[in-house]
């Protein structure tokens, strides 16, 4: 046979092997056992963070945007935890949901100390001590505005007062017995600040997990309707991360980590891919992404329609999160991705 260059015609005779390609990545791919051997990133329940949202209602509560998720009673969250230990999940991240009535300016229901934050973290440590339980620090679930701080006369977040809000929160979370506190606010010097109070309140064994880098996004639509704490007026671009910055992203990771945060946080996770990666490059510290509400729900929504594979571009994700440098993954879809782990 002519190897130059052979015609149409002559296309379904080639033999395999017939050029001389050194190079051949393909080998390293050619059965199971020789891609496991050379597989670089895994994937484990134990990197997986399981996001649940407690409430006072009686009832547990859906919204269509976010199949799957609920707000719970504690004691339903309590059983939704011990399914995810079963499946290997050893990390919690905790949200709270109160009612409209229960909202104010200053968001009051955070500071409460029979708030329902302190109570639902003492029932889950009581029951399971051994979880790593993480509580996000933010006034947006209980401000009537739906701002992660107080505001000004004018609607502008203002930044170092709401540190002092934040403070308070982070006392209630430590005094409960969390293990980490998870500040998702963006405000300037939130970090060292909680430490300094965390540490002058006897709480130094309390970790503190940054929300380094928040990119202002419209992927947290899904929870902002979970938790009704859609912004009634304006938008977060005032605090939040502008999505064209990676400078300015990195900037937040490395300022966070002068601060002395035990771990940093980046999200939403798929559209970050690039930053994580880099932050990887720059930081000593663990690294966590969280799989935000919108990037769930296209995956969830696509999959309803018969669009795509729902269970295998979820671990895509996921893997992809992994590779990018993440050590670990806040997403809605622990349990299942977990459960699929197992299998
Ligand atoms: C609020 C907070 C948000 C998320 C986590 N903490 C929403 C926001 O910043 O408006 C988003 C999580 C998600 O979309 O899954 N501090």
């Amino acid at each position: 046979m002519d190897h130059t260059f052979p015609s149409v015609a002559e296309l379904s005779m080639l033999e395999e092997g017939m050029l001389p390609i050194v190079r051949r990545p393909r080998r390293n791919r050619a059965t199971s056992s020789w891609r496991a051997l050379v597989q670089e990133t895994d994937l484990l329940p134990r990197h997986l963070i399981y996001p649940v949202f407690v409430t006072d209602e009686k009832k547990k509560q859906a919204i269509p945007s976010l199949r799957g998720v609920y707000r719970l009673p504690i004691a339903a969250v309590l059983k939704e935890i011990d399914e995810a230990i079963s499946l290997g999940i050893t990390s919690v991240n905790l949200f709270c949901y109160v009612p409209k009535e229960e909202k104010d300016a200053i968001g009051s229901a955070a500071y409460r100390e029979d708030g329902l934050l302190p109570r639902a973290i003492r029932a889950i440590k009581e029951r399971f001590p051994d979880v790593l339980l993480i509580a996000d620090i933010a006034l947006d679930p209980f401000t009537d505005h739906g701002f992660d701080g107080l505001i000004d006369a004018a609607g502008g977040v203002m930044n170092d007062p709401t540190l002092f809000a934040l403070a308070h929160m982070s006392l209630r979370a430590a005094e409960a017995g969390v293990d980490l506190i998870s500040p998702s606010d963006m405000m300037d010097g939130r970090i060292a600040f909680l430490r300094s109070i965390l540490d002058s309140h006897h709480f130094s064994h309390v970790g503190i997990l940054s929300y380094a880098v928040k990119f202002a996004s419209s992927l947290y639509a899904p929870f902002r309707d979970l938790l009704g704490s859609t912004v009634r007026k304006g938008n977060k671009k005032s605090f939040q991360v502008n999505p064209l910055n990676a400078r300015e992203a990195l900037l937040e990771c490395a300022i966070d980590e002068q601060e002395a945060a035990d771990m940093i946080l980046i999200k939403p996770a798929l559209s970050s891919l690039d930053i994580i990666s880099r932050a990887r490059a720059h930081t000593l510290l663990p690294i966590g992404a969280y799989q935000v509400s919108g990037e769930y729900a296209m995956i969830e929504a696509a999959a309803e329609k018969g669009w795509l594979d729902g269970e295998k571009v979820l671990m895509e994700s996921l893997h992809a999160i992994r590779r990018a440098g993440a050590d670990f993954i806040i997403t809605y879809a622990a349990k299942r991705a977990a459960r699929l782990l197992q299998e």
